[in-house]
């Protein structure tokens, strides 16, 4: 069965401040870290063994995640000291993979609901170096594009342009097969996307497309963080409440608002679109509207917060 690599380690910058001391893929979407939804769908892959590629600040994800028994996973963790790129990441995960089999890569900022198995499925059949997830988007104009041929083959790999020659676009979640590992030097800075996926096409090496446009979402950025959180907690509610939590019942939750574990939200409060992180404490009649408050901040009785961020004491208007 095929092993994953989560690539965790970026610093996460357009996040700021969120990502001063949170790493991106541990920032809260609909109740959980962005990682923990990554886990539960490469679970419901079938894939049970995952490599963490952590950097910036690596620490904090062990003591959420352990050796990964809770989720039904083993899950490792390599640590670059100084961030490796992403193809960097990818080959110092890989010495802890002693396998033939696939190895799945997961950009550790993509929610997808892409049919993992089946994109496994078709690498192992093609029996290629290399298959990516390629989603299409209706503007590609934001993106680099990557046109495939009828047979499914990448032709190339496009940076940004006024008129893409194709609306697909790397979606983040790649299959190898760990024989291309090796064209990847080691211990060293690399950028998958802009050095080996373009050096593999160049060489002719069997790198392929799969093309599917299920719910995906990078939340890289604040407006599609807000957004992705707002959208999961509406496919099954208007809000959503971690079960540890308390919640004051004339307190009012809507509009895809998310309180996840250890949170007090206490009388008369208005929560509308909003990301609650873990053990916040929530005043009388505060209002938060459209922002995200970061784990462990109390919020003053009354306090009126829009469209911001919340963390480290700040109150930062979202970009
Ligand atoms: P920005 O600074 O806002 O662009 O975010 P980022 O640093 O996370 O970069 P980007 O969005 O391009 O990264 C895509 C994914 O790869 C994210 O999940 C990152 O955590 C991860 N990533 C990026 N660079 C590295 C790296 O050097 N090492 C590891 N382990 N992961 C990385």
């Amino acid at each position: 069965m095929a092993t994953a690599i989560l690539l965790v380690g970026g610093y996460g910058t357009r996040l700021m401040p969120l990502t001063k001391n949170t790493p991106k893929p541990m920032l809260t979407v609909a109740g959980i870290p962005v990682t923990e939804h990554q886990l539960n769908m490469a679970k419901a892959a079938g894939i049970t063994q995952i490599v963490l590629a952590t950097s910036y600040l690596s620490e904090l994800f062990t003591p959420y995640f352990g050796d990964g028994s809770k989720w039904g996973m083993q899950i490792q963790y390599a640590v670059e000291k100084t961030p490796l790129g992403t193809g960097g990441a990818i080959r110092n995960a890989a010495k802890l993979i002693n396998s033939s089999e696939s190895i799945v890569i997961l950009n550790g900022d993509v929610l997808s609901s892409h049919n993992l198995s089946e994109q496994i499925r078709q690498h192992e059949a093609n029996n290629a170096d290399v298959t990516l997830h390629l989603t299409q988007v209706e503007d590609a104009r934001a993106y680099g594009c990557v046109p495939t041929d009828s047979d499914g083959r990448v032709t190339d790999f496009l940076e940004k342009m006024d008129n893409p020659v194709t609306n697909q676009i790397n979606a983040g979640c790649y299959v190898f097969n760990p024989r291309v590992l090796s064209s990847i030097p080691i211990d060293a800075v690399v950028s998958v996307e802009r050095e080996t996926f373009p050096l593999l096409v160049k060489n002719g090496a069997a790198v392929y497309g799969y093309v599917e446009n299920a719910y995906w979402v990078d939340i890289g950025t604040p407006q599609a963080l807000m957004k992705a959180s707002v959208e999961i907690v509406k496919r099954h509610g208007d809000f959503l409440i971690a079960a540890n939590s308390v919640v004051d019942p004339s307190a009012q939750l809507t509009g895809g608002s998310s309180v996840a574990p250890g949170c007090q939200v206490a009388s008369g409060a208005r929560i509308q679109s909003s990301i609650i992180e873990s053990n916040c404490f929530i005043g009388a009649n505060a209002q938060i509207i459209n922002s995200f408050v970061s784990r462990g901040t109390k919020v003053e009785e009354g306090a009126k917060i829009e469209s911001s961020f919340v963390a480290n004491q700040e109150i930062v208007p979202i970009p």
